[in-house]
């Protein structure tokens, strides 16, 4: 496992590295989740009440691997007793038509230590006609009951959800409302763009998901707002997909110091990337990215100028006289690079003041 600190968490979990194993049913167990290199492993998805648990037997009939244990709830503690004995953190993905055995297992979940997902994302008839997975985002009052009450036992949870079946913005305000801790997107063929969409509009942690192979379909998902990447298909076969991604993740945060660093605003970055965005004084997308979000023009500037007394505030040289104005490490820019060899400023240094700074950005937008 990596020692290099990503600063991760959901809720109070802290996560070692921002790759994660999304479930697969019948197969992500402990034993499983011990030989893929990841920061977070989502074990199940267990059935976890009568009409799932019967729901799954008949998939086992048509020859589809599912948990479906007697008692779930054991087997859960028991799996989460041996995920504490790894370096990983460890999530359980929970699937439940009823209410009650999601509470008596968020109890035990906490106490492990753990995250509880709710699975609102399965598309198989059986659990979709018992009124699960997917099915739950149709009724979003419901949806949102059940996260309020699951939320009562101090759990930190979150939302696995299908995109492209409901409004996908307006279901993760709800699921942000609601106070969950963190939704887990299977953004389907919408892949980064959707990213954006959420992240502009929660701060909700997201996990995107959907053919992430390699670390180039992960940095897309994360240059776009995500905060963790998971991998399901391509973490069957074996291992080398997972450590071909942490290694560049690694790489990504041991030289730039910011490993998921937004793309700037006029390539089509999320609202973040409004730290890397100059001076408003040009004919550029900024002003429109600024009107949609809700963001002052005077706003803007005198945020980026409450930087002005860090070492953000260097740089009379450059083009609008100070670093707040400059733009990501990795654009070539020799004035910039000046201001930091001079003021012996390490590139990863000029990356965090800019995270702060994009986190300050983002307070200032309008939700919808
Ligand atoms: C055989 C199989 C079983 C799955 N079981 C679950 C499950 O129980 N719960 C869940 O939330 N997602 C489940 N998924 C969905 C995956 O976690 C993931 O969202 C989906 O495969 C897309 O990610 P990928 O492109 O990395 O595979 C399953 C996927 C497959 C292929």
């Amino acid at each position: 496992m990596t020692n290099i600190d990503f600063g991760i968490s959901i809720g109070d979990i802290k996560i070692p590295n921002p790759l994660v194993l999304a479930s697969v049913a019948g197969l992500t167990d402990s034993s499983f989740a011990a030989s893929r290199s990841v920061g977070l492993a989502i074990l199940g998805g267990y059935n976890v009440d009568t009409a799932t648990i019967e729901a799954a037997r008949s998939l086992i009939k048509k020859g589809r691997s599912e948990f479906a244990y007697e008692k779930p709830k054991s087997v859960i503690e028991n799996e989460l007793a041996v995920m504490k004995t790894t370096d990983m953190a460890a999530a359980v993905n929970l699937r439940s038509a009823t209410l009650e055995p999601l509470l008596e297992i968020a109890e035990c979940v906490r106490k492990r230590n753990a995250i509880l997902e709710l699975n609102a994302h399965c598309r198989q008839p059986e659990m979709q006609a018992v009124g699960v997975g997917q099915r739950m985002l149709f009724d979003l009052d419901k949806l949102e009951q059940w996260i309020r009450e699951i939320k009562q036992t101090d759990v930190t949870l979150s939302v696995k959800v299908r995109a492209g079946v409901t409004e996908d913005v307006v279901l993760a305000r709800a699921i942000e409302r609601a106070g969950a801790d963190a939704v887990h997107i299977d953004t389907m063929n919408m892949g980064p763009k959707l990213i954006k969409k959420v992240r502009d509009q929660t701060s909700l942690k997201i996990i995107a998901n959907n053919s992430i192979v390699d670390y180039e379909s992960a940095h897309k998902m994360l240059s776009m707002g995500a905060d963790l990447v998971s991998v399901a298909r391509a973490a069957i076969a074996g291992n080398a997909a997972l450590e071909e991604i942490l290694s560049g993740l690694e790489h990504s945060e041991k030289t730039i110091g910011w490993y998921n660093a937004p793309k700037h605003i006029c390539a089509g970055g999320d609202l973040r990337g409004l730290t890397f965005c100059c001076m408003p004084v040009k004919d550029c997308p900024l002003s429109y990215v600024l009107k949609r979000a809700g963001i002052k023009t005077e706003q803007y500037v005198r945020t980026k100028e409450s930087f002005i007394n860090s070492k953000l505030g260097r740089g009379a040289n450059t083009c609008f006289g100070s670093m707040v104005w400059c733009c990501k490490i990795t654009r070539p820019c020799p004035w910039r690079d000046s201001t930091l060899q001079d003021d012996n400023i390490s590139d990863i240094e000029y990356m965090q003041l800019k995270k702060e700074l994009a986190q300050k950005l983002l307070s200032c937008r309008e939700l919808e």
